[in-house]
């Protein structure tokens, strides 16, 4: 019996285990392709099939593929992609599996394919560049590069795929000195809807190579990304702590920090506010300086406000990412934001995150948990991204937030309030920075809901640019009909909630 005991007790975390379910075109395909890759494809009634298919961040995210493909090289991945079109079968794609929108990354009636076992990782030191595979974890890139007393423009959060992070443009603790995580690509590596096996840079298909910043998971199945290292290492930072109701004193000292002539590009933080958990999370500011240098002036507007607690010490870079904290929550919603700085608008936005109701709705579901995270973009990142060749986002060169509502949640029942509650409170913020002349249409992919409207915000000319590319690499719209999990270029708007 301990054998059947044991997978509970390791799934408990992440997903409860899904209902069987099958469509018969997609069973017929499965069949197939388990007869000519025979392990790598796992079917319902095999073992391995419940531990893949529930290997989400976030239950909302889990359903009942027809089969998981499970590629170790990349030549199998190839030959599947031809015969998921050539059989029109529907797929899903997923790298790291941290995306909590239901159908993102994963399927029901159609097949999985997880790209967790791509995990290439070449350092090249005379280079200054490292290839990583899709399936790779930051944490896992991170402490690889930090052997070499080097690292890259990648995730802040050590468990989160290279891929869909990337794809999404990523934020990254480096963005103000070298752009979003996308912004840094040099070369990415893709299967294409016709199964070839693609480079898309800045001297071979250079419009590809723009469209892969921003364009998620529309144009094919990236598999590797060619990454430059920078060396840095050690830094000063960490988390201080405060309580919750001193947020309209923190977002005073971020308006003067983001508003400074000719912000220093090594300082970058994150405020979180969690009113919905006030005694056990609170307020937090955590701060990252890209050198070792303690109490740099940057983050001085700060220092004067009273602390529950302060970490801040000298370490790596990796020892401060591995250190931000997550709740463990079975089930997650993202919305998201973006304005330019007003002081006015911060103290509305203070208020609605502290007092709306709609936050108190999600504080009253099971395990409840709301937390609104301010994220900085200088100008000077979307200045670097430029430099390198610019991406889809449509971003101008000014400094602004990209803020997220992050909820988190225990039954399946709630889904729905979660998440109207959610649009709500984003909705509120929108039209008070509409109000202000500060909003900003661009919607960060990597933490918008699942009906926000990605791609639509980049702007109509790169919109148009995107669906050239897309003509021209994907005629068939493979990438929009087969696959229909992800933010689309084609579809304006998802009218899907649960599981
Ligand atoms: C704990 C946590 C921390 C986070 N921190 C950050 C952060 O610091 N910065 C940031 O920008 N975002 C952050 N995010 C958001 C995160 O970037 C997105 O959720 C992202 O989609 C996760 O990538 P993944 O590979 O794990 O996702 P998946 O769920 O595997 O994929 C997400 C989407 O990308 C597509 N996709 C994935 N890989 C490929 C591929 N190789 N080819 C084509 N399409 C692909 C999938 O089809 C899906 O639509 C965080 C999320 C969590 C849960
Ligand atoms: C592919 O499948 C879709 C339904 O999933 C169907 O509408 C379409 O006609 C099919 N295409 C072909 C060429 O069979
Ligand atoms: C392949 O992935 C599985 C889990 O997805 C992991 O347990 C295994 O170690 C991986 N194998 C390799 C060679 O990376
Ligand atoms: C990394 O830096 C440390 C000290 O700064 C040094 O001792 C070590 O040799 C370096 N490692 C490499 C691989 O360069
Ligand atoms: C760009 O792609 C070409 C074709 O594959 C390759 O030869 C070249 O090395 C790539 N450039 C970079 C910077 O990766
Ligand atoms: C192209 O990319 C290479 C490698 O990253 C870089 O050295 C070169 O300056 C880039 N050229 C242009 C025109 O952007
Ligand atoms: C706070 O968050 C936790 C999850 O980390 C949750 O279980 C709990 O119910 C939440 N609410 C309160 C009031 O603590
Ligand atoms: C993308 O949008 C920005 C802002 O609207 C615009 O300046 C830029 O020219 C657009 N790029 C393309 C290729 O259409």
């Amino acid at each position: 019996m301990a054998l059947f005991i044991y997978p509970w007790a390791v799934l408990s975390l992440f997903c409860i285990l899904p209902q069987l379910s099958t469509a018969d075109s997609s069973v017929a395909t499965c069949q197939e392709l388990n007869t000519i890759l025979g392990s790598v494809v796992i079917e319902q009634d095999e073992p391995g099939y419940a531990a893949l298919s529930t290997e989400h961040w976030s239950q909302t995210a889990c359903e009942s593929p027809t089969c998981i493909f499970h590629p170790q090289v990349v030549g199998d991945l190839q030959k599947v992609v031809s015969l998921l079109v050539t059989t029109n079968t529907s797929f899903a794609i997923r790298s790291g599996g941290h995306d909590p929108n239901p159908g993102d990354a994963s399927i029901n009636d159609g097949v999985l394919i997880d790209l967790s076992n791509l995990t290439r990782l070449d350092y090249d030191q005379d280079k200054g560049v490292a290839v990583l595979g899709t399936g790779l974890r930051w944490g896992q890139v991170y402490s690889y590069l930090e052997d070499h007393n080097v690292t890259v423009g990648g995730g802040r959060a050590v468990d989160v795929g290279v891929g869909g992070l990337t794809l999404g443009c990523g934020l990254t603790w480096l963005a103000d000195l070298y752009g979003l995580a996308c912004d840094n690509v040099v070369d990415f590596e893709i299967v294409l809807a016709d199964g070839t096996l693609a480079h898309a840079n800045n001297s071979t298909n250079t419009d590809l190579f723009w469209a892969l910043k921003g364009g998620g998971n529309n144009f094919g199945v990236v598999t590797a990304f060619t990454y430059p290292t920078y060396p840095i290492k050690d830094c000063w930072g960490g988390f201080k702590r405060y309580s919750v109701d001193q947020l309209p004193d923190l977002l005073d000292a971020y308006y003067q920090y983001q508003t400074v002539p000719n912000k220093d590009p090594y300082a970058n933080l994150i405020i979180l506010a969690s009113p919905t958990n006030a005694t056990d999370v609170g307020a937090f500011v955590g701060m990252l300086y890209l050198k070792p240098e303690a109490n740099p002036a940057a983050f001085a507007p700060f220092y004067d406000i009273p602390t529950t607690s302060d970490d801040t010490t000298f370490q790596t870079l990796l020892e401060f990412i591995a250190a931000y904290p997550f709740p463990e929550i079975q089930r997650f919603h993202w919305a998201t934001s973006s304005f330019t700085p007003e002081q006015s608008l911060y103290g509305e936005v203070a208020d609605i995150i502290l007092n709306s109701p709609d936050v108190a709705a999600i504080g009253s579901v099971e395990a409840g948990f709301m937390a609104s995270t301010i994220q900085p973009l200088s100008a000077s990142a979307i200045e670097a991204g430029n430099a390198r060749g610019g991406n889809a986002l449509g971003l101008s060169a000014s400094a602004q937030t990209l803020l997220a509502i992050n909820s988190g949640w225990w039954s399946p029942a709630d889904d729905g309030t979660v998440h109207d509650a959610a649009r709500n409170i984003v909705d509120s913020i929108d039209s008070a920075s509409k109000a202000k002349d500060s909003y900003v249409a661009y919607t960060f992919m990597n933490d918008a809901s699942w009906d926000q409207q990605v791609i639509a915000s980049y702007g109509t000319d790169n919109v148009s640019k995107l669906k050239q590319v897309q003509s021209k690499y994907d005629p068939n719209l493979v990438f929009q009909k087969l696959v229909p999990g992800g933010f689309k270029l084609a579809t304006p708007i998802r009218t899907r909630g649960a599981c």
